[in-house]
């Protein structure tokens, strides 16, 4: 049985209760993290919390809890679930007002909810396959880096690109591939790595940021700037990052075929990183 935290109890499940003022429910007024937890390691804890005070603060609310408080809790629920691997999910919101009001309570009480999912392993193998991908005009805000529970502009995108065929909408805004519906955007022309800076336009993925960093440790040629759609679409290789999903190779776009739908050799390269990266997460050793 799975046991979430709530307000500072660990409980079943089925037993945790928000109320229907919560202004989660009724504006989608909070912001969350998707961590990974390989052999009970969390991946890169640090950034995701230091992410979750930066979105915080783009919504102008008070961290409820600590660094340690955070590290605690999340340790505790890590524990008390089942499995090897984990994606551990929190979400804060501003918590319940006595009436529905757009204006932010005076003194609210966030709510918080964490809660832990198995996450199935990510082979090289299945990896390999890869994904179609559509582009889609961006439909979202103008404060992307925000990583906020409102997230029905970015259903839509992921619906309408499943319903084209795809697993995931790149997204192009102002003639600019900016990122993913779910995840972050990378691209190889000759032999370089690219990858749009981060800024309102895209969510600063903690995957993006780990592959730059492996990339540099490793004298992999590459760049942080910005995409055009024409460069998307002539791209040798584009992958789609996130913490989940990992690195996948999109071996089809907007219905045209990329490099007879293999996985590039810089992929092969990188993916090879990230998961002599998690080996060592895994013993504790990152
Ligand atoms: N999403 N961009 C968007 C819009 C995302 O929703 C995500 C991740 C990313 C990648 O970020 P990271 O590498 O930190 O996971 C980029 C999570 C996994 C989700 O919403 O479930």
């Amino acid at each position: 049985m799975s046991i979430v935290y709530l307000n500072g109890e660990f409980l079943p499940i089925e037993q945790a209760k928000v109320s229907v003022l919560d202004r989660g429910f009724l504006f989608g007024d909070g912001v969350y993290e998707v961590i990974p937890v390989y052999g009970g390691h969390c991946l890169r804890l640090g950034e995701h919390l230091k992410r979750l005070q930066d979105s915080l603060d783009g919504i102008q609310l008070k961290n409820p809890l600590t660094i340690p408080q955070w590290e605690q809790a999340l340790n505790e629920l890590i524990e008390k679930n089942e499995g090897e691997d984990k994606s551990v999910y929190l979400q804060l919101s501003r918590g319940a007002a006595p009436v529905r009001d757009h204006l932010f309570p005076a003194q609210p009480r966030p709510t918080i909810f964490i809660m832990s999912n198995p996450l199935k392993p990510v082979s090289k193998e299945t990896l390999r396959t890869g994904i179609k991908a559509v582009t889609l005009d961006d439909i979202r805000w103008q404060a992307c880096n925000i990583k906020a529970t409102a997230l029905l502009a970015n259903t839509l995108l992921k619906q309408q690109a499943a319903s084209q065929g795809a697993t995931e909408a790149i997204l192009v805004r102002d003639g600019l591939a900016t990122e993913g519906s779910a995840s972050n955007l990378f691209i190889v022309i000759d032999g370089v790595i690219i990858t749009p800076p981060i800024g309102p336009r895209l969510l600063p993925g903690i995957t993006r940021d780990l592959i730059l960093e492996l990339a540099e440790a490793n004298k992999l040629p590459h760049e942080v700037r910005d995409i055009s759609e024409a460069e998307l679409k002539s791209a040798n290789e584009i992958w789609m990052t996130s913490s989940t999903k990992e690195i996948m190779p999109v071996i089809e776009l907007d219905g045209k075929v990329l490099a007879n739908a293999q996985p590039g050799p810089m992929w092969e390269r990188m993916i090879d990183l990230y998961q002599a990266y998690k080996v060592k997460l895994r013993q504790g050793a990152e």
